[in-house]
């Protein structure tokens, strides 16, 4: 999605925009833009493309030189990705940036118009561009111009505005969309994210709804959106540089897959004590966790994902019955909840909009909420009732991979406590479950180190592919959907993942020669099940890679390819057979030449509908 940035201080802002910007590329984006302060006026540099783009042209035609000034990337929602609809976008006094939408701009727009107003562009932007324009024409201040703007608009905004009036300031609003103030020695930042300003400084500010921030050289002050001051608790960023750096890996998803053993440690190892999970710090304890009645899991994509290995284990261990929901639909269905449920939400940014608002609807309904997030200080993390960080570190990479492990981990921590909490298993079933968690982080190093060779074998076999399957019953058909995200998102080759039983009821009509199908058997209970439908798809002239625990009997020709992980406890092995799915993704993207941290189309924090 888009990323706003804005500096003031004594460097070459355009340089600094440009690296900042550089920060938010993991967001996604089409375009990207500047407006700097250059003797006393703003100058206006964008252009379609990637921030090279905007670079090269900046060579040509000459770059902004100044002091202080706002830049964008712009992910396309409202007319197509074109030099025109790039941000910042102006009116006579007035340029700003935007991420978010806003809703209301058609009838914004005809009232503009009618008051003799030009649009040259398509964008919603354009139109909170002019608006503000025509309040400070008439009001002549900039802080009230934006109050009395901010009241007109519906839906969601980060605005960061530059006023001509005004030189080397720096104004910054929001409504929904995130947005922090970054807080340096004689300079100051406005970030949609942390990553863009942390080459700078750690320290910032987090814009609560409706604030307005004005920046120069010398600090910052903060308003509320009555005009009154407003006074900020100073946060700090807990990662430096290297955390949003690639330290030598050719891409940010293989440096992520790398740091997954770190990332576990780092979410599970302090929420364990005497040997038992405690997740006290979140609110949750036992007490609480007796009286939910039902559990739904609501997120989006990969966190979705994450709820559905949740779903099995805590089904499994708690016998607590649970629903994984996608938020986007959860949010439009007037759904069944209410006092006494626990609706889980499971986001890496903790900004997704359909996520969000399910939250918001779960607790308008009167059901308790609990965020599973890993952005610090995110919407969702200071919107819900309970809250438990995962502690991923930055994930830059738009295909989610430590993000999504830690949110297993956490579900394994949240299933034992409740299985314990409801008498379903005992306190040496719960000493030992917790052990094994520990163990994680070390069996994951082990599996990236066995499967790295194998992964990057049979992901050669897969680039001619047009389309295929992942399959497997149980936990792996719930891990299997994940695998095959991983692998659509980055390769673009079209995939589905399918429980295996399932499979002669109508898609088993798919399988043609040579069709790859990933199947994963490492469930004990159910592995002559899955073989079976391995040979179903093999009699029907699939390719087949299988993956299946070490010790294993894979019977002789069932399978083109084995891949083999090491035995462990069944009910965490989701967390070891994700690597060589995403290590496969990965590799098959890498092989394609296609863009792998960025996919096309895609965007990381999707903070609009
Ligand atoms: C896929 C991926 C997405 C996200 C989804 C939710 O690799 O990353 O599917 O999982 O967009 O995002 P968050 O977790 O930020 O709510």
């Amino acid at each position: 999605m888009c990323g706003i940035v804005g500096y003031v201080g004594h460097r070459d802002c355009s340089d600094v925009l440009v690296k900042a910007l550089t920060g938010l590329e993991y967001r996604g984006y089409d375009s990207a833009g500047i407006a700097v302060f250059e003797n006393q006026k703003i100058s206006v540099a964008k252009s379609k493309g990637k921030l090279k783009d905007l670079v090269d042209k900046m060579k040509v035609e000459g770059r902004p030189k100044g002091f202080a000034g706002i830049g964008h990337t712009r992910w396309a929602t409202h007319g197509e990705p074109s030099d025109i609809n790039s941000h910042p976008h102006s009116g006579a006094k007035v340029t700003l940036v935007h991420n978010g939408i806003i809703e209301n701009y058609k009838e914004l727009k005809e009232f503009l118009q009618k008051q003799g107003r030009v649009f040259l562009s398509d964008t919603d932007t354009e139109v909170a561009a002019q608006l503000l324009d025509y309040y400070y024409s008439h009001i002549k201040e900039p802080v009230k111009a934006i109050i009395e703007t901010t009241q007109e608009l519906k839906g969601s905004y980060a605005l960061g505005i530059v006023f001509e009036d005004f030189p080397n300031r720096v104004f910054a609003v929001r409504r929904e969309s995130p947005l922090i103030v970054g807080v340096g020695k004689s300079e100051n930042f406005i970030a949609s994210d942390v990553p863009a300003i942390i080459e700078y400084t750690k320290d910032y500010y987090l814009l609560e709804q409706d604030e307005i921030a004005i920046l120069d050289e010398n600090g910052v002050r903060v308003f509320d959106n009555h005009y009154q001051p407003v006074v900020k608790e100073l946060k700090t960023a807990d990662w430096d540089v290297d955390a949003v750096g690639k330290c030598g890996y050719p891409h940010y998803m293989i440096k992520e897959i790398n740091e997954q053993p770190t990332a576990i440690k780092n979410t599970v190892t302090p929420r364990v004590k005497d040997g038992m999970p405690c997740l006290d710090e979140c609110n949750i304890n036992p007490e609480v966790l007796r009286k939910i009645k039902n559990i739904y899991i609501v997120a989006c994509g990969s966190a979705m994902h994450s709820g559905m290995v949740g779903k099995y284990v805590i089904e499994e261990i708690a016998r607590t019955a649970v629903t994984v929901d996608i938020a986007s639909e959860f949010r439009y269905r007037n759904p069944i909840i209410g006092k006494g449920d626990l609706i889980i939400i499971v986001s890496q940014s903790g900004e997704t909009a359909d996520s969000l608002a399910a939250m918001r609807l779960a607790k308008e309904k009167g059901a308790k909420t609990l965020a599973i997030v890993n952005a610090m200080g995110s919407t969702i993390a200071r919107e819900a009732d309970m809250l438990i960080y995962t502690h991923a570190g930055p994930e830059i990479s738009v295909a989610s991979t430590k993000a999504y492990m830690v949110q297993l981990s956490v579900m394994y921590l949240f299933a034992f406590e409740l299985a314990f909490a409801k008498g379903q298993i005992d306190e040496e079933k719960y000493k030992y479950y917790t052990a094994k968690l520990l163990e994680t982080p070390e069996m994951v190093e082990k599996v990236i180190a066995q499967t790295t060779e194998i992964s990057q074998k049979i992901s050669m076999k897969l680039l001619t592919a047009d389309s295929l399957l992942y399959i497997g019953r149980g936990l792996d058909y719930a891990l299997s959907m994940e695998g095959s995200l991983k692998l659509k998102e980055i390769s673009y080759i079209h995939s589905e993942s399918y429980a295996a039983g399932e499979l002669k009821h109508g898609t088993i009509s798919l399988i043609t020669k040579d069709m790859p199908v990933i199947a994963v058997a490492t469930q004990s209970a159910l592995y002559e099940k899955t073989v079976s439908n391995i040979k179903e798809v093999k009699a029907r002239g699939a390719k087949v890679i299988m993956i299946c625990q070490d010790g294993n009997d894979v019977p002789k020709d069932i399978a083109d390819y084995v891949l083999k992980i090491p035995t462990f406890e069944e009910i965490l092995l989701p967390m070891l057979v994700c690597v060589p799915l995403q290590l496969i993704a990965y590799y098959t993207s890498v092989q394609k030449g296609n863009d792998v941290d960025q996919p096309r189309n895609l965007a990381k924090s999707v903070t609009v509908e």
